[in-house]
C-alpha cells in the first residue's frame, strides 16, 4: 500500500471515534484531509467542527460541514489530528504544516486526542523530525541562539507566515528524552508562541495505518 492509501485508511477509521451529536475537533495536514473527506459522510450526524487552521476550515466548509469559532465551544469530546512523530507514550512532534499553535488550542478543548498516522511516524525517541517552533518574528534570532546552545541546528522556515502572523523555526538534531520537561522549558522562552512538542496534550490513542490494517494503540494518561 502507498503512504496515501494508509492515510485514507486511518482517516476513515477515525470516524468510529466521532461522537454523534457533538462538535468534533479537527487538526491539519494531509492525513487529516483524508479524515475531513470521510467526515463529510457524517455531516448530518455532528453538531459541527472546530478547526485548527484556515486550510482545514476551507476543506470542512467545502464539504458543507459547519465550522464553529473555538471561543464559542467550551469542551469537545474528541480532537482528531495527525503527527510528524509519535513515541511509545503518545508524546508527539507536530507542526510540519505550521498549524501547531491552533492545534494545541483545539486539542486543549478536547477530552481525548485521537492521533491518525501512517506507521512511519512511530519513533522510540522524538527528535528525528526537525522540531517546529512558532515564534514572534522579533525574537527569532535569540530563540535560534538558545537552540544552538542546546546542541540543535535551527533553520527559519523560508517564506512561511503562520495563520497567526508568526514565523516557524525548525530545529534539527535534537534528541528529546524528556518531552514534557522540554515542552515546559521552551514554552517559557520570551517570543516562543508554541513549541511543537505535544506532551501535555498527548495522544489518548493512535490509529496507525499499516499494510496489515489499522493498528490501534492506547496510551496511559499518566506516563
Ligand atoms: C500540522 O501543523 C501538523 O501538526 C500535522 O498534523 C503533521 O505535520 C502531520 O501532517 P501529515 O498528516 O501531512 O503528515
Amino acid at each position: 500500500m502507498t503512504q496515501d492509501e494508509l492515510k485514507v485508511m486511518v482517516g476513515q477509521a477515525a470516524l468510529a471515534h466521532v461522537v454523534a451529536g457533538s462538535v468534533v475537533g479537527v487538526g491539519t495536514g494531509s492525513t487529516v484531509n483524508c479524515f475531513i473527506d470521510a467526515l463529510a459522510t457524517m455531516r448530518g450526524q455532528i453538531a459541527g467542527a472546530v478547526s485548527s487552521s484556515e486550510a482545514s476550515t476551507a476543506r470542512l466548509r467545502a464539504h458543507g460541514i459547519t465550522v464553529l469559532e473555538s471561543h464559542l465551544v467550551e469542551r469537545i469530546p474528541v480532537y482528531i489530528d495527525g503527527a510528524d512523530e509519535i513515541d511509545p507514550h503518545g508524546h508527539m512532534i507536530k507542526g510540519g504544516g505550521a498549524a501547531l499553535t491552533r492545534e494545541k488550542i483545539v486539542a486543549d478543548l478536547a477530552d481525548r486526542f485521537v492521533c491518525i498516522a501512517d506507521e512511519s511516524k512511530r519513533v522510540v525517541t522524538l527528535g528525528r523530525f526537525p522540531l517546529p517552533v512558532e515564534v514572534i518574528p522579533m525574537a527569532a534570532a535569540q530563540i535560534a541562539r538558545r537552540f544552538e546552545a542546546l546542541g540543535g541546528r535551527p533553520v527559519l522556515r523560508a517564506g512561511v507566515v503562520t495563520d497567526n502572523g508568526c514565523h516557524i523555526i525548525d530545529v534539527h538534531g535534537l534528541s528529546i528524552a524528556d518531552p514534557a520537561a522540554m515542552e515546559c522549558d521552551i514554552n517559557q522562552w520570551p517570543g516562543v508562541v508554541t513549541v511543537g512538542i505535544f506532551a501535555r496534550n498527548k495522544a489518548s490513542v493512535c490509529l496507525f495505518g499499516t499494510p496489515r490494517g489499522v493498528e490501534t494503540v492506547r496510551y496511559d494518561a499518566s506516563s
